[in-house]
């Protein structure tokens, strides 16, 4: 079994940054809960902007899957169980992640159409999602309704996320919230 951490944690603070800390809180009990399963990365930068070519060559080859521009949507498809941590960027999240939400969103692999609308294909059951911001969590984060919305496109029956809301307001406090938002992360395992 495999669980696949969309890795898009961009961040000055390098390996302090709170996303980060997000992930490894929820990858470690996950490690711990499911011994026997694997964690596989995929890192959104290592894609390429979608382009009219690229679109026209994916199009063409529509069920060829194994073709390497496949490789993220075959991934994202097979996995058992799916984490995605990205930092609230500009009221949203990294444009490397729709970039790879692009990639992903591969019509016939991931989800198909059917007379009823569109039917998810994904195998995975569950899809995490972690951020972290400097301001407090708002209504309807665009990040989380994105995720929540592209769950039900892939047919990933369940979606829960974490947001680390006010990390930027007072220094002092962000090291207690941002404990307890991994506390939090580690209880969705
Ligand atoms: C490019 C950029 C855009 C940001 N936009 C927002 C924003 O719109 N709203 C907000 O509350 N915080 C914003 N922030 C602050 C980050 O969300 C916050 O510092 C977060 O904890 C960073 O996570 P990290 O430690 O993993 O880098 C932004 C930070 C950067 C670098």
């Amino acid at each position: 079994m495999k669980l696949l951490f969309v890795d898009c944690c961009i961040s000055q603070r390098g390996k302090e940054s709170r996303t980060l800390a997000l992930a490894k809180a929820y990858i470690d009990a996950f490690r711990a809960a499911h011994p026997d399963w694997e964690v596989e990365r995929a890192d959104p930068m290592d894609l390429p902007p979608l382009t009219a070519e690229f679109l026209d060559d994916r199009d063409t080859r529509k069920g060829e899957f194994s073709a390497p521009m496949f490789a993220a949507a075959r991934q994202f498809q097979s996995a058992d169980s799916i984490v995605v941590a990205a930092p609230y960027w500009d009221l949203s999240y990294p444009a490397q992640l729709k970039t790879y939400i692009e990639h992903i969103s591969a019509n016939g692999l991931c989800y198909h159409y059917t007379e009823q609308g569109c039917q998810g294909d994904c195998k995975a059951e569950k899809l995490v999602y972690l951020t972290s911001g400097g301001d407090f969590e708002g209504e309807d984060s665009v990040g989380v309704l994105h995720w929540k919305q592209l769950c039900k496109m892939f047919g990933i029956e369940t979606f829960t996320y974490v947001f680390a809301g006010g990390m930027d307001i007072d220094p002092v406090k962000t090291p207690e919230l941002l404990a307890q938002a991994c506390e939090k992360a580690r209880s969705l395992v």
